[in-house]
């Protein structure tokens, strides 16, 4: 089969970034499944469905009409990449992220991603639910402190407002959200490898990953 290489781990950790640059290095393809709970939740806030209603959100899910391209997010072909990083769609995407019929309605979506000649994926179930005969499972996290300071220097970066206590409040709440929940809580796999980039810079992160890839 294909190979796989499956990162989860909390917000904020860093594996968006790490997970693209080990997709690129190895020439293989990269799946943000993020982005599609994402993409239900702005659909849904579009369309005017409430975030609770479960069959209504997975048949949204089911006909997303969702693609990507040179690293942006399209929906219904309009671009929406900075849409669905605004609070409200990543909120919305939590609450969305917390429905079976939704996450059963984005399963086979995800498996398509699997092509020749590999595929990194990254999320909070890759190793778990969607993906579990990964060639490699890693668990990427950090402090909460660390994730914190990372979302807030990118935050100034753009010249947008940002206060840690809050940034470091909220993260706790979503942390405690994805492990709580029933389905696919966020937890680190027995045959997952630990990658904690407290103190780890992206190229570290990096190479850690591809050292342990399987050829
Ligand atoms: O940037 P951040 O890591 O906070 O979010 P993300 O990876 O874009 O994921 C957005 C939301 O989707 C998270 O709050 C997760 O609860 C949920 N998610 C999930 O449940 N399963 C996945 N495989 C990926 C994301």
């Amino acid at each position: 089969p294909v190979p796989v290489l499956a990162i989860d781990g909390p917000s904020a950790s860093g594996k968006g970034t790490v997970a693209a640059r080990v997709a690129q290095a190895l020439g293989w393809h990269y799946l943000d499944s993020g982005s599609l709970y994402r993409l239900v939740a702005l659909a849904a806030l579009r369309a005017g469905v409430a975030l609770e209603e479960e069959g209504r959100l997975a048949a949204l899910a089911a006909a997303l009409p969702a693609s990507f391209e040179d690293g942006r997010v399209l929906l219904d072909g309009a671009d929406v990449t900075d849409d669905i990083r605004s609070e409200a769609c990543s909120a919305g995407a939590s609450k969305v992220a917390a429905l079976p019929a939704v996450r059963a309605a984005l399963l086979d979506r995800q498996r398509d991603y699997r092509a020749a000649p590999g595929l990194v994926a990254e999320g909070r179930d890759m190793g778990s639910v969607v993906f579990p005969d990964a060639a490699l499972k890693v668990f990427l996290t950090a402090t909460a402190e660390a994730r914190a300071e990372r979302r807030y220097k990118q935050l100034m970066a753009k010249g947008m407002a940002a206060n840690m206590q809050s940034l470091l409040k909220d993260l706790h709440e979503r942390d405690a959200r994805d492990a709580a929940r029933p389905v696919a809580p966020l937890k680190k796999l027995p045959d997952a490898v630990l990658l904690d980039t407290t103190n780890l810079d992206v190229e570290q992160a990096v190479s850690f990953v591809l050292e342990r890839v399987p050829v």
